[in-house]
């Protein structure tokens, strides 16, 4: 790709691709400080379960360098503010909270005895957990070409490719992964309202990676697929219980049961960063509800009744028994998800 969607420069600075722009405009933002980086994960300048995590990495970095304190002890206790403001920034994609957890780990190891070994130790990690999203990306691009027959239309919701994590991608990787081994696949769109990361993100890379597609609204998928010959679904998630319900971008959950009706396969990619055994189900996961603004208006024209109530959740829970298989970096995983999510987590373990 042509592009990163974050970068950690050196020295104190965030680098990320505003995503509120794409496609009309491809331009960059500098965080240099943490406050910095927590406002963006709100605003979705950058955006994507991995990507959210990842830049949380480098907020803590940033606040680590910028620490005048005098010992590593003072510098720990100004980090846990830090951690603090940046677990506040969007509570429902587990990744910011597994990256936190990945720094705070390194925080507390007392074996980074000095303030600069500490402050070199947390920009390391996030360094780290950049570099590990996109080898795990990578990795789960291959795991899930199995399930992507030759000539396969696949729909597609939200956007989870290259700018939402470190280059390839969960479910768009597995398609880009697809495309690169020779197989002929298209992409149906979903525009994914109300922000577009459909329309907008997904459409803007596939077009790059020369990959075919057409955008259709959200609610087109079941005409898709009772007359043009779906092949199957995949989505990303952005938690996953460890029943196997999944949150996702709003609209996932109509989808999973248009896919059911249909009888198709409806396959979420993701990490084992983004599946959170400590969370029971479904049930259990904040969804997060966002200003109504971003459905009332469209580019700051509204476009509907003056003042008219509107409810913005940015996520919905798929139930497990609509998921045929969940693709990891770690390999795929069947029914009962309960058993073979915590299989999968103990092999890892011991590999
Ligand atoms: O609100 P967003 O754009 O951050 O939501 C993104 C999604 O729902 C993605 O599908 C998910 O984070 C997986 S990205 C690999």
């Amino acid at each position: 790709m042509s592009f990163r969607s974050l970068e950690g420069l050196e020295p104190g600075v965030l680098r990320l691709l505003n995503q509120q722009l794409i496609p009309a405009q491809k331009t960059y933002i500098d965080c240099t400080d943490y406050q910095a980086v927590a406002a963006v994960i709100r605003e979705m300048v950058v955006r994507g379960a991995p990507a959210i995590g990842d830049a949380a990495a480098y907020g803590m970095a940033l606040a680590a360098r910028a620490s005048t304190a005098a010992t590593p002890e003072t510098v720990r206790t100004e980090l846990a503010v830090a951690d603090g403001v940046l677990r506040t920034s969007r509570p429902t994609a587990v990744n910011l909270f597994w990256a936190l957890d990945r720094v705070a780990g390194v925080i507390n190891d007392s074996a980074h005895a000095t303030v600069e070994a500490l402050k070199a130790a947390v920009l390391s990690e996030a360094h780290a957990i950049a570099a590990d999203d996109a080898r795990v990306c990578k990795q789960i691009g291959l795991n899930g070409l199995e399930l992507v027959p030759d000539q396969a239309t696949i729909i597609h919701h939200c956007n989870t490719g290259s700018l939402a994590t470190q280059d390839y991608g969960t479910a768009l990787g597995i398609i880009r992964t697809a495309h690169e081994h020779g197989k002929r696949v298209y992409v149906l769109v979903e525009e994914t309202r109300p922000r577009l990361q459909g329309a907008r993100l997904t459409a803007w890379e596939l077009h790059e990676q020369g990959i075919p597609y057409q955008i259709i609204v959200d609610g087109a998928s079941g005409h898709f697929m009772r007359l043009h010959g779906v092949d199957l679904c995949v989505v990303g998630a952005d938690r996953i219980a460890a029943n196997g319900d999944t949150a996702n971008k709003v609209g996932t959950y109509n989808l999973a049961i248009v896919a059911h009706a249909h009888g198709m396969p409806f396959y979420v990619a993701a990490p084992l960063s983004t599946i959170d055994l400590d969370t029971p189900s479904g049930d259990e996961i904040e969804i997060e509800e966002r200003p109504s603004v971003e459905i009332t208006h469209i580019e700051g024209v509204p476009v509907v009744p003056q003042a008219a109530p509107a409810g913005n959740p940015a996520f919905d829970v798929t139930p497990a028994k609509y998921i045929t298989a969940i693709i990891t970096e770690k390999g795929i995983v069947y029914p009962p998800y309960t058993k073979t999510l915590r299989q999968l987590f103990n092999a890892a373990e011991t590999s």
